[in-house]
């Protein structure tokens, strides 16, 4: 791709269109309220608190990031959502838990006004929950279209000049790609003919995308991750991103297993342990939408390892992932990581980490920073997979036939060399010979 010429300023509002209006989506509009009010500061948010090294260490440029590009303010987003239940967004957030009441009060009214619209829904996908604010059609194509009318309005009725999806929905029994994914013609066809392999969020998927919106995926689910929908965002000049947030024991994983190959250590086996109590943790005791996530959760540590390249360091190991739904911890999960190793001379070792870790509070900086993201590489004219924000992924979109990178330092240079690019900085190899001539 070319690099963008001019990057079109951040005039007029930006809508933010969360399917999925629970959990995470609650905490992330609770949040930027909370900021916008100066009741609180931004924290775990690259766009809002990370600065960015430009040219050589002795120049002592170091600006943040939000200065750096042009990114719509917090003050200019406006939010939208669709969700089964019909609570608002104050309700939802109260059920949720997350946030304690002190920090709910104080953004009650702007929470309150914030409802969702009828969700586009199917009970197979999803088993275990059901709500009364579900949209009614014939067939998915017409879900999607009433999905599109939804965008439409509420492009119009708050005024924004842009818009972004975040997909925050509960995760969806497993699916893989067929056919029916492979092309849009086939795809529409899919739709008007029920397809049973064609989900829920693949619908917000198609309207955003058909709509000129950008679509980032939060949740492991295929959604936008399937050749029919990629060729849809090159011909609408949209950018996609996905898949499933990387925010707890992932994220963990990912800073341990690159230190690991980096000093040659070996690795006999991986045992993650999650438990948690959240609607999230009810949807994931279904065998079907447990598989999806444990499929995202299991590839990290094959394509970060590479035991093709290093079989005996790692051709044995054994990787084990777990999540049990356990209702006292709320959204408070706890992951253990029981991790077996072996150094010099194969002398075994043991790392055990124990991360009592808020899984929404992890979550919602990151829905922030891709929204944000999102907006910027739409209007610097980047389409399709947006590879640079593998970063807040746990299973990242590639360009087909591409491995993932995983390694999280690997992303963060990724990331950041893509804004120098962006702005015509030089890229940042760390090579630094310079300094010695
Ligand atoms: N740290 C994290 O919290 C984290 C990390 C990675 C991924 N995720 C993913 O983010 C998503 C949201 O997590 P959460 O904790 O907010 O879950 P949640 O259960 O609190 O919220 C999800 C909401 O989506 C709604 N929903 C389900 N199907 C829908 C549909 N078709 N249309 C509209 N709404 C629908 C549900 O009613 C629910 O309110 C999940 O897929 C989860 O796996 C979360």
């Amino acid at each position: 791709m070319e690099k963008p010429s001019k990057i079109a300023p951040a005039k007029g509002k930006l809508g933010v269109l969360l399917p999925g209006m629970g959990a995470v989506s609650t905490t992330f509009m609770a949040g930027v309220e909370l900021v916008r009010k100066g009741k609180s500061q931004p924290v775990g948010s690259l766009t809002q608190m990370g600065t960015i090294r430009l040219g050589k260490r002795t120049e002592g440029r170091s600006p943040l990031i939000h200065k750096f590009v042009p990114l719509a303010e917090l003050k200019d987003l406006s939010f939208g959502g669709w969700d089964i239940f019909k609570d608002n967004a104050y309700q939802s957030a109260a059920n949720a838990g997350v946030l304690n009441p002190q920090d709910l009060e104080k953004v009650k009214p702007f929470l309150s006004t914030i409802k969702p619209m009828k969700a586009a829904f199917d009970h197979d996908f999803v088993k275990l929950i059901d709500g009364p604010n579900i949209k009614k059609g014939k067939n998915k194509y017409e879900l999607a279209l009433q999905i599109k009318e939804d965008i439409a309005n509420f492009r119009k009725t708050s005024r924004v000049s842009r818009l972004v999806t975040c997909w925050c929905g509960s995760t969806e029994s497993f699916v893989k790609p067929e056919d029916v994914h492979s092309t849009p013609e086939k795809f529409v066809e899919g739709m008007k003919s029920n397809h049973p392999s064609i989900a829920p969020s693949m619908l917000y998927a198609w309207a955003s995308v058909t709509s000129g919106v950008p679509y980032a995926n939060g949740s492991p689910n295929l959604s936008v991750d399937i050749p029919a929908m990629q060729k849809l965002a090159l011909d609408h000049n949209v950018p996609i991103c996905g898949k499933d947030f990387k925010t707890g024991q992932t994220l963990i994983k990912t800073v341990l297993a690159p230190a690991f190959k980096a000093r040659m250590l070996g690795l006999d086996g991986w045992f993650s342990t999650n438990i948690l109590g959240n609607r999230d943790g009810e949807v994931l005791e279904d065998p079907g939408s447990f598989k999806t996530k444990e499929e995202s959760k299991l590839s990290v540590l094959e394509y970060i390892l590479q035991p093709q390249l290093y079989p005996k360091l790692y051709g044995k190991m054994c990787h084990k992932v777990r999540i049990n739904y356990y209702p006292p911890r709320g959204d408070n999960k706890e992951g253990w990581d029981n991790i077996d190793i072996f150094g010099w001379l194969g002398y075994p070792m043991q790392i055990k980490v124990d991360f009592l870790c808020r899984d929404s509070i992890l979550a919602a900086p990151i829905v922030l920073d891709l929204v944000l993201f999102m907006d910027l590489a739409q209007r610097a004219g980047m389409r399709g997979i947006q590879e640079w924000l593998s970063f807040y992924f746990k299973s990242p979109m590639t360009a087909p036939g591409l491995y993932p990178e995983h390694d999280l330092f690997i992303q963060s240079m990724k990331l950041k060399n893509t804004l120098r690019w962006m702005k015509g900085e030089d890229l940042i190899t760390h090579l630094g010979q310079e300094y010695y001539d």
